[in-house]
């Protein structure tokens, strides 16, 4: 009798208190726990997301979710408090069976309430420890907030200017975003992903959604083995070494493939070879859109393949929740693959600590937001991605002026210089470039303005008053570029050059005869080729974010000292498109050029300016002959020669002439940024890894160092070294 009542007692206290409620619990045997007592039904909820709250994203519009499941297993939250949240939470802990929280996603692109540049204006700060501050603080607003996931970085590797969402990603080149990459998901991440100030990372579109044809949004791209390896997959490899616990696949195909049916990319590398363990969520809607792409008949043939490729939670495709269960039990999708999915998604959940503390503990705004130290990130962050592309005689900085004309469609714009995906972003609380500069010049020089014209249409009726403004002033600080909506997500153009009314303005400007400093604002590299011989100096801030207003006004009257470089190529004309630094070499280099235009570039890679001067000295190698597995060292003094101090970002690229698998030009390896006092030389190091540094990959992955000679260059100077058995 003792016995009965004791066994049961104890099944209760079981029932009451199972093991996957036990925080002091390795989360392993919390997760094995959980999914034994699993229905069949249950684990499919666990993969499905559905969204909650308002939502203003016109490429992600769905039909309100009335009567979210209590078991549903994510949701992308679109509000910026934790009370609906947790109302939600709490109907899942409740009112669901087993008890298990919801996972809440959102797009916390380049900041949350506190917006920081476009993560490409990010890029051009090449100070990746600064990027890892300023995602911490995304990281912090949006948990406090009730987001526990963020569908960031997007580490695209993107060559086509054209496309919109080249502003979201880190720039033309494969290691630079690796680089950052690893700096977000730190940023993010943190130490610890269950303290409440720190979020999920995504790294998306896994893989190669940069490649759109011809800058397209959501067409095909042409892939090779060989360009997938050298080109796109580096950031993912590197982010997941990071940690980064989740990715998204992407809307692209990969040569016929698509990105979110990938069996190849999802399974045998990130899940195999890389050991991957949390989950895969899919893009909005890109397990239905293997229809439309070709490679499935219906809805449930799309989900048995973006299942059985590798993707585990289906974003708003309403597909895993549709058919998951029947392809299971009719033995389409064994049980292992789909416990496996089940597990991946739970471990990011245990991980997040959501078990143990499923809801968001109620905050003002003035507790999450505009810290102090956020906004002092997002300012330094704001200027050290603008770029100093053109300073002719010294025009810049303006200073011992008495009349500024401050004249352009965005000098009083606060909405535009947010950027695309600016999540909770208020255009109120942004300091308008005008304003800015009233406050800089205050007491030095008068500040007038006129808009002149809008981003775009033909209405020129306020020419006049520009000029009239403008031939009074000692100097026009001219305004111009992209609004917000022009990049982004399915944000095209067919030239990145600005609207014709904006170029306009500036020619009649320019009959003025007054110095014209040109700024430009934008969610891409643009074409200048016209504006650049009439402007006298020209800064490019990006879409700089919050802070961005007061950032460009210290870099115009010098108070901060420009340091920025280009990301991403500047072509002389968008008919050169793709052009960038790390092409393979041509069959003849001399020849094959365009008979109407300049072959080169406007502005290339890694270009910017300062209001210093830099000199490089002598490469110095610490051998020029090395074995396989010897280490190498390369150092250059670099001098501050100019009249003020500055910082200096040095680019170490390596060219390999001849090797078996033709590679480019030359690859960036490593870049390093230091502050130099007025006449100081400090020393520039390159510590090579030769097997890391100087190997290539094949189409399936592999490394390869081959044995021959290399040049390591810096700016213009270049070292050979050789490689021998
Ligand atoms: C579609 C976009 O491609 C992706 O980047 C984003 O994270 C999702 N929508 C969710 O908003």
């Amino acid at each position: 009798m003792l016995a009965v009542i004791c066994t049961t007692l104890f099944s209760s206290y079981k029932q009451e208190n199972p093991l996957y409620k036990d925080a002091k619990q390795p989360i392993e045997k919390r997760i094995d726990d959980l999914l034994a007592r699993m229905t069949l039904q249950e684990k499919v909820m666990q993969l499905n997301q559905y969204t909650l709250g308002r939502n203003d994203n016109a490429n992600n519009m769905a039909d309100p979710v009335k009567g979210i499941p209590a078991e549903i297993g994510s949701l992308i939250y679109f509000g910026s408090d934790a009370d609906l949240r947790n109302q939600v939470q709490k109907k899942a802990m409740e009112q669901s069976r087993l008890g298990i929280p919801i996972i809440f996603g959102y797009d916390v692109i380049h900041g949350f309430r506190t917006i920081y540049p476009i993560s490409l204006g990010q890029a051009c700060s090449w100070n990746p420890a600064l990027v890892e501050k300023a995602c911490g603080v995304a990281a912090q607003e949006a948990r406090m907030s009730g987001i526990d996931w963020t569908f960031s970085p997007m580490i695209d590797v993107a060559r086509d200017g054209r496309w919109g969402r080249v502003a979201e990603g880190y720039g033309e080149d494969t290691y630079t975003n690796a680089v950052f990459t690893v700096a977000s998901v730190k940023g993010y991440q943190g130490k610890d992903l269950s303290s409440d100030k720190n979020v999920a990372a995504c790294l998306k579109h896994y893989v190669g959604y940069g490649a759109s044809e011809a800058g397209r949004d959501y067409v095909y791209s042409e892939i090779s083995s060989q360009t997938l390896w050298d080109t796109y997959m580096l950031p993912y490899e590197e982010g997941v070494k990071a940690g980064a616990v989740t990715l998204m696949s992407s809307f692209n195909d990969i040569s016929g493939v698509p990105g979110s049916a990938n069996h190849y990319t999802l399974t045998e590398v990130l899940k195999k070879r890389w050991k991957h363990d949390g989950f895969v969520v899919s893009d909005w809607g890109s397990i239905e859109q293997l229809r439309p792409q070709g490679v499935a008949a219906n809805k449930k043939e799309a989900a048995l393949k973006a299942f059985t490729a590798g993707v585990e939670m289906d974003m708003m495709n309403r597909s895993y929740d549709s058919h998951l269960g029947e392809l299971v039990t009719e033995g389409k999708v064994s049980k292992e693959l789909l416990d496996d999915a089940v597990k991946r998604v739970l471990r990011v959940k245990f991980r997040l600590g959501l078990f143990d503390r499923p809801y968001t503990p109620a905050t003002t705004e003035k507790q999450r937001f505009y810290r102090p130290e956020s906004l002092k990130i997002a300012e330094q962050l704001a200027e050290e991605s603008i770029v100093l592309l053109k300073n002719k005689d010294k025009a810049l900085p303006v200073n011992n002026v008495s009349k500024i004309a401050v004249i352009g469609p965005m000098a009083k714009n606060q909405s535009h210089l947010l950027g695309s995906w600016a999540a909770q972003g208020k255009a109120e609380d942004i300091t308008s470039i005008y304003d800015a500069i009233q406050a800089e010049y205050k007491g030095k020089a008068e500040v007038s303005f006129a808009a002149g014209c809008d981003f775009d249409g033909n209405d020129k009726k306020d020419f006049e008053e520009a000029k009239n403004i403008a031939s009074k002033a000692d100097v026009i600080l001219l305004f111009l570029g992209e609004k917000k909506s022009w990049s982004g997500e399915n944000a095209s153009r067919s030239t990145i050059a600005l609207p014709q009314i904006q170029e306009e303005l500036m020619v009649e400007l320019k009959k003025l005869g007054k110095p014209i400093v040109l700024v430009l604002s934008s969610g891409r590299p643009l074409e200048l080729n016209r504006l650049e011989p009439l402007s006298d100096a020209i800064l490019t801030m990006w879409q700089p974010g919050t802070s961005g207003g007061k950032a460009i006004a210290k870099v115009l009257s010098g108070r901060v000292n420009p340091s920025g470089k280009l990301a991403m190529t500047f072509p002389f004309s968008t008919g050169q498109i793709p052009i960038y630094y790390n092409h393979r070499q041509s069959a003849r280099p001399n020849q094959g050029k365009y008979q109407d235009i300049q072959s080169t570039p406007l502005y290339e890679f890694a270009h910017g300016l300062s209001y210093t001067t830099f000199q490089y000295g002598d490469l110095k190698v610490s051998a020029t002959k090395l074995k396989k597995g010897e280490k190498l060292s390369v150092e250059i003094p670099v001098t501050n020669s100019g009249e003020r101090e500055g910082v200096e970002t040095v680019h170490w690229f390596i060219q390999d002439p001849v090797s078996t698998i033709s590679r480019p030009v030359k690859e960036l390896k490593y870049f390093e940024k230091q502050l130099l006092k007025k006449g100081e030389t400090k020393v520039f190091k390159f510590a090579v890894d030769l097997k890391r540094d100087l190997s290539f990959v094949n189409g399936d992955g592999k490394r390869f160092l081959e044995t021959g000679d290399y040049n390591i260059i810096v700016k213009n100077k270049k070292i050979k070294i050789e490689i021998v058995d």
